[in-house]
């Protein structure tokens, strides 16, 4: 059975799609990432804004009508949409076969195997945490692995605790084992991902937990995790990010906003000077910090001074980099019964604003680095071509560099040259080789990369 599989969405639904290939490897399938071959095409969905849902549902439409052409063909939706809007989909986008919320993969197998059989929603099973399921590995050098899942936090314009369910978090022993094995495969870098990875439990064990266990599976040089709530980020967790060398010296720590009375409608539960604290702690233990956030223009009553306000937090906090979004309605959240009262033209101004801004802030932060040599992790071939890689430091900025030899999998040593866009340009000092399964107990697997 051929099986097209296609992404939208965040680094949980990334991970998702990696389950869902696991949990299907008993239809011993083949993937295509040609939709036009495929008996089978899955679209792993989010609707955490509006354009994202709109997305999505304009490409599934487009997908049934290759059941024109063959007949066999079976169309399921997967992820956030399928869960919030359930059956309704049936309706709007016809010839569609599945519905199959982010708790109901394990049925998928049985789904496939019955191919013939009629429209189906799956039904969510609210503490599924696929703790025993092993996802799928990318080829490459690094990888994702959920913490947990779900949120509980119910921020007002927020529709990922309904789609996502409660939060649950996955045991310690099955996360380890999954980087265990990760790590055998060739993987160096985590990313560990949880919708609020600070109220990370199981049994005594807290977040902090994780990343020093993590931190200690050998051959995993490289460990870094979001999202943080900042209402939850503690020192416990700041001072494992200064103790561990191996987790990453980056935080993201979406504030949304830089207005107190916003905060406040927004039910984020700290305040514009709570979160500037902890920012201050978080630089105290861990000087050079790469804190990035995300800013949400345009909620409900969001007036020219309240946007003064996250303006102001820009530059007082100088963010390594912001992810700016436009305030759009879902249905089912506290803010849907707000009027959404600010006119699209200002939503649009105001993001262009922060964008802007943050452009520059970004640009000279880069700046600074020009002269200094860092570890990068290769990633990738560079998308220019000519025998150049491409890689991360340690603080998650992007480098390419002319590769002279070195491979995939590798850490290089870069002097940074010059600033491209978002992009550092260096050249390459060193090649330190990656530890490979067969290396795995040379002294070079307990180098340690993030310092
Ligand atoms: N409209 C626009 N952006 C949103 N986000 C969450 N909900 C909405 C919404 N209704 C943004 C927030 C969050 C990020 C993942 O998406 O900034 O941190
Ligand atoms: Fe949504 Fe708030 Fe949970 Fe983040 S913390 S997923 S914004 S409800």
């Amino acid at each position: 059975m051929l099986i097209h599989l296609h992404t939208y969405g965040c680094q949980m639904n990334q991970y998702d799609s990696e389950l869902v290939k696991s949990l299907l490897s008993t239809a011993d399938p083949e993937w295509t990432s040609d939709p036009e071959q495929a008996d089978v095409i899955l679209v792993n969905t989010c609707c955490v804004r509006d354009h994202a849902e709109q997305r999505a549902l304009g490409r599934l439409r487009q997908l049934v009508h290759l059941k024109k052409f063959r007949p066999w063909v079976r169309v399921g939706i997967l992820g956030c949409i399928a869960q919030a809007r359930k059956g309704e989909l049936f309706d709007q986008i016809p010839g569609l076969d599945w519905v199959i919320g982010p708790d109901g993969y394990r049925e998928l197998p049985q789904l496939l195997a019955g191919s013939g059989s009629a429209p189906g929603v799956l039904h969510s099973d609210a503490g599924e945490s696929y703790d025993d399921v092993i996802p799928t590995q990318l080829a490459g050098p690094t990888a994702f692995v959920a913490v947990m899942r779900g949120c509980d936090n119910y921020c007002s314009y927020c529709v990922v605790p309904q789609v996502r369910g409660r939060e649950r978090s996955r045991p310690l022993a099955s996360i380890v084992k999954e980087a265990e094995g990760l790590s055998s495969a060739g993987v160096r870098e985590i990313t560990l991902l949880g919708q609020n990875v600070n109220s990370y439990r199981d049994g005594d064990h807290d977040f902090s937990d994780v990343l020093r266990r993590v931190g200690a599976v050998s051959g995993i040089e490289r460990v870094r995790f979001t999202t943080s709530h900042p209402k939850d980020l503690s020192t416990r967790l700041v001072q494992v990010m200064s103790e561990v060398p191996q987790v990453c010296p980056c935080l993201h720590l979406p504030a949304q906003s830089g207005s107190d009375r916003i905060l406040h409608l927004m039910n984020r539960q700290y305040t514009r000077s709570r979160y500037l604290e902890k920012i201050a702690m978080v630089r105290k233990y861990v000087p050079h910090v790469a804190i990035t956030t995300d800013i949400l223009v345009g909620f409900p009553t969001e007036t020219d001074q309240d946007f003064q306000a996250t303006m102001g937090l820009l530059e007082e906090v100088r963010f390594h980099g912001v992810f700016s979004f436009r305030y759009s309605v879902r249905a089912g959240t506290t803010a849907a019964a707000m009027p959404d009262d600010v006119p699209e033209s200002v939503k649009i101004a105001r993001l262009e604003t922060v964008i802007e801004r943050q452009r520059a802030i970004t640009r000279e932060l880069h700046d600074a680095r020009v002269g200094d040599s860092e570890l990068i992790l290769v990633e990738a071939p560079a998308k220019k071509g000519d025998g150049h890689l491409m890689g991360r430091t340690p603080h998650d900025e992007v480098v390419v560099f002319p590769g002279n030899g070195a491979n995939i999998g590798d850490f290089c040593e870069v002097k940074i040259m010059e600033v491209r866009g978002f992009t550092l340009a260096g050249e390459l000092l060193h090649i330190r080789e990656s530890n490979s399964l067969q290396r795995v107990s040379s002294p070079s697997s307990h180098l340690r990369c993030c310092m």
